[in-house]
């Protein structure tokens, strides 16, 4: 820390200031012993989850280390963004990034899997990978549908060290079990590779080649990662065909003309689907234009719980937080660390002891 003025510049203030948590929830991962029975995960923002489990293994997934606008520009959205091809807009797009960094993925070290659920910049991220790539070790996979894994070898990651998932596709991950399922992103349907290409009048693109939804299944339980899937009938046929314990979606609050997001009636609903215990609301927290309050997830719940007889509850998470299943499974909501339980451990300190 600079002691002058004249010792300080921006490049400096940088670098001592972010990523704003430092290592601190680096630290916290490494040293999470997983009780028997359960799995842990961590709130890394947007939809990237850091799971761990009771075995010690450890998979990333969907970390993303961007930021979304930094200037007003000429004030218009490029030609061909998805934004602007669902909803015909010509303005920018307001969407700046709403959360620190809560962890340094240059100190990422002992990962066995980084796991992308999408081709979007958000979740697919170059400095994850090249963090991943430079500090973990050799065995650790790169797993994604195949235009994930086209941009990871385009940015240097062996193709050997990379696994293209289709829906029903099942990769172990030492303890884990990693099973692909089909996503629902019609947002990611309607993203080119080339801004002058054109969608009209043509059939879409193969889902399955650039979006997957994820189950991980653990000695603990598993978790539904659903990507930034919309809401989807078949939803019920993965709650048929797979034992869901915690599903974690895209909720927000969609702009005029846009459906991106899941609203909160369809949180409900997509665990009522895949017959889950644990619903929990992610991606809201990230871009300022698509914020939404999580707890109407909990509010329209407590309306319907009795008459619709829920199975599951929700959970309000907090970016940086740590949820255990199941032992975290009713606590409905997160709250940070709050510190001082060793209050007057030894002598305090002060004038008088009536001071206080
Ligand atoms: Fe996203």
């Amino acid at each position: 820390m600079a002691n002058h003025v004249n010792e300080c510049n921006r490049e400096k203030w940088i670098l001592s200031t972010f990523p704003e948590w430092g290592t601190w929830l680096n630290e916290e991962i490494e040293a999470e012993e997983v009780p028997e029975g359960n799995f842990s995960m961590w709130w890394l923002g947007c939809t990237g989850i850091w799971l761990k489990s009771h075995e010690g293994t450890n998979i990333v997934c969907d970390l993303w280390n961007g930021t979304g606008k930094r200037t007003h520009g000429n004030g218009k959205m490029k030609d061909g963004h998805q934004m602007q091809r669902m909803s015909g807009v010509q303005n920018l797009q307001p969407n700046l990034r709403a959360q620190p960094f809560v962890i340094d993925p240059y100190e990422i070290k002992n990962v066995d899997a980084l796991i992308v659920t999408h081709i979007h910049s958000d979740h697919l991220d170059i400095n994850t990978a090249a963090a991943v790539f430079q500090n973990a070790p050799e065995t650790t996979k790169f797993i994604g549908p195949q235009k994930v894994v086209d941009t990871w070898v385009g940015w240097g990651i062996p193709e050997d060290r990379c696994v293209v998932v289709r829906p029903g596709d099942s990769v172990q991950v030492k303890d884990i079990e990693v099973v692909a399922l089909e996503a629902f992103d019609r947002t990611a349907l309607i993203t080119a590779n080339s801004d002058d290409e054109v969608f009209s009048g043509k059939l879409p693109q193969d889902m399955n080649e650039i979006a997957v939804n994820y189950l991980f299944k653990t000695s603990g339980g598993s978790l539904y990662h659903a990507g930034d899937s919309h809401y989807s009938n078949y939803f019920a046929k993965h709650g048929n065909d797979h034992d869901v314990d915690v599903v974690i979606g895209a909720f927000g609050e969609n702009p005029r003309g846009i459906t991106d997001k899941v609203t909160s009636v369809d949180m409900l609903r997509m665990a009522e689907s895949l017959r889950a215990n644990v619903v929990i609301p992610v991606h809201y927290d990230i871009w300022t234009n698509f914020q939404a309050d999580p707890k109407e997830i909990t509010e329209i719940w407590k309306m319907k719980k009795d008459r619709l007889k829920y199975q599951f509850k929700p959970y309000i998470w907090q970016v940086g937080g740590k949820f255990t299943y199941p032992l975290n499974k009713d606590d409905m909501e997160f709250n940070y660390y709050r510190g001082f339980e060793d209050a007057f451990a030894v002598d305090n300190d002060l004038p008088f002891d009536s001071f206080l």
